[in-house]
């Protein structure tokens, strides 16, 4: 007991909320009549820490082992190899500690009682938590605020839309006001305003507490995380700030230019005229619903290639409509380490 409070003291002092040291974990599955038993491995040593007051988002495709990563640092599964702490406790040896520790959202509708209102489902898991009738209510009030709820907390939770079982369970995750949060997927499956109201209330838990969070919603992770770990196929194949992942794929930075008159007779004087340049790394040309046409020039110097074309154009006497700079996205950065869409 005595090294469980010094790692609960030494945990106060250190900047990381949870770290994960070469986590893995591998899925057997036992073999039907004529085949033979599978391994999958889900997750490949994967290596990150988090640190206090931040949101970090783990974003991947599906299958990349999102989820098992979540419920290996929530006690969930035992990982195959590697350590993980969480608030400074082995997610192994100080599982009980780990778990006072943290607020989990796993997907899925399961887990609240539609025929209970969202104030007695609370009510409900405070008394399973072993929480007093008097610091469940003072919660629960505070709580249901926080996720924008209060003024629905006494209906059933049946007639709730899935933002709102969403936003419920969130509450029920910070019931016991744990200072580290984990969700995984949050907003998948709601609508774009449900999504927003849910994204407010997940920013706004910081800096007073920590938040690692998975997605495959690139936009959700830009806009929320401080860090960002990509993860595919069970290995980490990126990890840094959105700016930094993004500044990692500044060559498929994009112009687009718009022509109001069909380019169809001169446009192979443009494109060559680009080509020759050696600007642009791909040209790709569409028409526009108003009959001009659109030119995309992947390039890595947005100046430059705006320079160029609208130089060629002019010579060509074509009038230009609209110009865009389309920044590199992380879908970008995706592809750029992993050759594949996010899906
Ligand atoms: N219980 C299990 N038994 C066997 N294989 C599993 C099990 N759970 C997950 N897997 C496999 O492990 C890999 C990672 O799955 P995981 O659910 O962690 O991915 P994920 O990133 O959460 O995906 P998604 O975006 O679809 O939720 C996949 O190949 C999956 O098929
Ligand atoms: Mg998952």
């Amino acid at each position: 007991m005595l090294q469980v409070n010094k790692r609960g003291a030494e945990a106060k002092g250190s900047d990381a909320a949870i770290v994960a040291d070469r986590l893995r974990r591998v899925y057997t599955k036992r073999g039907r009549l004529f085949s033979r038993p599978g391994v999958t491995v889900a997750v490949d040593e994967v290596s990150f820490s988090v640190p206090r007051g931040t949101i970090f988002g783990l974003l991947g495709p599906n299958g990349a082992g999102k989820t098992t990563t979540i419920k290996m640092l929530s006690t969930l599964l035992i990982p195959t190899s590697g350590t993980a702490t969480v608030g400074g406790y082995d997610v192994v040896r100080d599982e009980r500690l780990v778990r006072r520790q943290l607020g989990v959202v796993l997907g899925g509708e399961r887990g609240l009682y539609g025929y209970l209102t969202g104030w007695d489902n609370l009510v409900y898991f405070g008394n399973l938590y072993g929480m007093t009738s008097g610091c469940i209510r003072r919660r629960a009030v505070e709580v249901l605020e926080l996720v924008g709820l209060e003024e629905r907390a006494h209906e059933r939770v049946e007639g709730y839309s899935r933002g709102m079982k969403q936003r419920l369970h969130l509450a029920k995750a910070l019931l016991h006001d744990p200072p580290i949060l984990v969700l995984d997927e949050p907003t998948i499956g709601l609508d774009p305003a449900a999504a927003v109201d849910l994204r407010a209330a997940i920013a706004a838990l910081v800096p007073e507490r920590t938040v690692l969070l998975t997605t495959h919603d690139m936009h959700e992770a830009d806009q929320l995380c401080r860090e960002i770990a990509i993860i595919d196929r069970g290995k980490i194949v990126a990890q840094g700030s959105p700016a930094e992942l993004k500044r990692r794929a500044e060559g498929e930075r994009r112009i687009v230019v718009a022509t109001r008159e069909p380019l169809s007779h001169r446009d192979g004087a443009v494109e060559a005229r680009l080509r020759d340049l050696s600007i642009a790394r791909s040209f790709d040309r569409a028409t526009t619903p108003d009959g001009g046409t659109e030119l995309t020039v992947r390039c890595g110097d947005a100046a430059s290639a705006l320079d160029v074309t609208l130089a060629v154009l002019r010579e060509q006497g074509v009038s230009v409509s609209e110009v865009r700079v389309i920044e590199p996205t992380l879908e970008d950065v995706f592809l750029s380490v992993s050759g594949r869409s996010l899906g």
